[in-house]
């Protein structure tokens, strides 16, 4: 089963995806948390230069950074994980890539959505939680201790982060956009609500949906993941 986690910086996904670890194993289910990018030796190089703020990338060098990067993590970890029977945990996955360099950037969705393909084999997420949150309340989360403005600008901030409240602020349409397209995956979640309501609410769904039945389910997965695996790398 792949669970995936997504929202603006600092909409709490960290910390539910902590929660959640806790939980399954307190079921015994063990699970294979992974961040994006990142998650193998080289996407994590990847990801600091994605992250850090001495330089410039254009949209494009980011997409395509941010791609394989994912296609590294997919193909070491995510696919063999998958292929048996384990539950994945992934903080953010495709879904950015439409938000922020679709919506943010101003990428072309259609092609967007041929590097989405095969940087994923044409894996999709079981489930994806959605943490809603105003960029100006996350900037506020984020300089709760400081006297900063609230303007994604500042040197505690990655190169990401520095893009700027209105890119935010066009981030979360895509991914209100995404979710209502995508309204079968998507669980939209007040990410204001305390930590332990969004806690409940996700085990709540999870269970309704899948942990009932995890061993069968997981079964199932290996099965139509390996089957399906042979034929994306053909
Ligand atoms: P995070 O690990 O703190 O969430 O940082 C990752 C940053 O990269 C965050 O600003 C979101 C951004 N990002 C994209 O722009 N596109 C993507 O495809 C992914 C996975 C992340």
């Amino acid at each position: 089963m792949l669970i995936t986690f997504e929202g603006i910086d600092g909409a709490g996904k960290s910390t539910q995806i902590q929660e959640l670890v806790h939980a399954l194993s307190a079921r015994s289910i063990e699970a294979v948390t992974l961040r994006e990018p990142g998650g193998t030796a080289v996407a994590e190089k990847i990801r600091q230069i994605l992250l850090e703020s001495s330089h410039e990338i254009s949209p494009i060098g980011e997409l395509l950074l941010f791609s394989a990067s994912r296609a590294e993590l997919v193909q070491e970890v995510i696919v063999p994980a998958l292929a048996n029977g384990k539950t994945v945990i992934l903080d953010r996955f495709f879904d950015s890539t439409t938000a922020y360099q679709g919506y943010g950037r101003g990428i072309d969705l259609e092609l967007l959505r041929s590097i989405i393909a095969i940087s994923t084999c044409g894996i999709t997420p079981d489930i994806t939680f959605y943490l809603d949150l105003e960029p100006e309340e996350a900037m506020k989360r984020k300089f709760s201790k400081t006297s900063i403005p609230l303007a994604f600008e500042g040197d505690e901030l990655d190169r990401m982060e520095r893009s700027g409240l209105e890119f935010y602020r066009n981030v979360r349409q895509g991914y209100l956009d995404i979710m209502h397209i995508k309204s079968e995956r998507f669980v939209w979640i007040n990410a204001l609500d305390p930590v332990a309501v969004i806690h409940s609410r996700i085990i709540a769904l999870l269970d309704e949906r899948f942990l009932q039945n995890q061993s069968s389910y997981d079964e199932r997965n290996a099965m139509g993941t390996s089957k399906s695996k042979k034929e994306r790398f053909l």
